[in-house]
């Protein structure tokens, strides 16, 4: 993927990953715009990377997610890329799931349901575009679960599902379709402080921009290179060692 002089549309830009990645595509040259709920953390994100457009959205409605895709294209008519980065991470046991299934279906809206339909609603626009591309966030958990974490492990193995079908059917397009196996990486997500025992932000965000930008379509890292690779026999391992059996 040509990383330069892109116009590129980023889910929860204003933060950890999603904020690494928008600024190394403004490096680049790029017209980024960010977008997420909260309009403070856009607002500082914006003061801090001038240049940096965002937008107030909740990716988890449909509503908001069709009146996104028509403002961006409205403003931005040279979008031609897409990384579905937004994501929450609950534990959640399944002792308390019935109870509170409403809320705990938001994290499949914003995982999953969010990334395949801006994708749908995008990529006919980005079909139009040179250089186009959909970018997708995963993570290592697709393939090796932890067993507290079962919603938020599905959404990504679904996504990883999702990304090869979507490579597929857009291959006439020429839209590439990339994604981003992370491994645990120090940001907010899940709360502050829960992934401090993850890779250092921007040796990651580094690491993999130049992987992308060098032409693979399935990109990991550190530990996330082991998980995606791995044979049944070792993910099985794997899984057992990660949840403690
Ligand atoms: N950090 C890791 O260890 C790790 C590992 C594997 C995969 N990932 C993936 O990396 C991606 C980014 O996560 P992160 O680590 O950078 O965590 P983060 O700093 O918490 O970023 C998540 C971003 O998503 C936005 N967001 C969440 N719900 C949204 C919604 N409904 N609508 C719009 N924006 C929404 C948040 O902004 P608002 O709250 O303001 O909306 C926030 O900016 C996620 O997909 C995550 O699953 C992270």
């Amino acid at each position: 993927m040509n990383l330069s002089n892109n116009t590129v549309l980023i889910t929860g830009g204003a933060s950890g990953i999603g904020l690494a990645l928008a600024v190394r595509f403004q490096q680049a040259g790029g017209t980024v715009i960010v977008v997420g709920r909260r309009a403070d953390k856009l607002a500082k994100a914006a003061q801090q990377h001038p240049g940096l457009h965002t937008h107030v959205a909740d990716v988890a409605t449909a509503a908001d997610r069709v009146a996104l895709a028509a403002w961006v294209m409205a403003e931005f008519p040279g979008l031609n890329v897409l990384v579905n980065n937004a994501g929450v991470q609950n534990r959640v046991s399944f002792a308390d799931l019935a109870a509170d299934w409403d809320s705990r279906r938001q994290e499949i809206a914003i995982n999953l349901e969010a990334p395949l339909h801006l994708s749908a609603l995008l990529a006919p626009h980005l079909g139009q575009q040179p250089g186009a591309a959909i970018v997708n966030v995963t993570s290592g958990l697709a393939f090796v679960p932890v067993a507290g974490l079962p919603i938020y492990c599905a959404t990504k193995a679904a996504m990883h599902s999702v990304t090869l079908s979507l490579r597929q059917q857009l291959l006439p397009t020429g839209v590439q379709v990339v994604e981003i196996v992370l491994p645990a990486v120090d940001t907010d997500l899940g709360g502050p402080g829960l992934h401090t025992h993850g890779v250092p932000l921007d040796a990651f965000a580094d690491a993999v921009m130049a992987r992308v930008a060098a032409g693979e379509l399935e990109v990991s890292y550190a530990s996330s290179e082991k998980g995606r690779l791995a044979s049944r026999a070792e993910a099985e391992a794997a899984f057992k060692q990660i949840n403690n059996r």
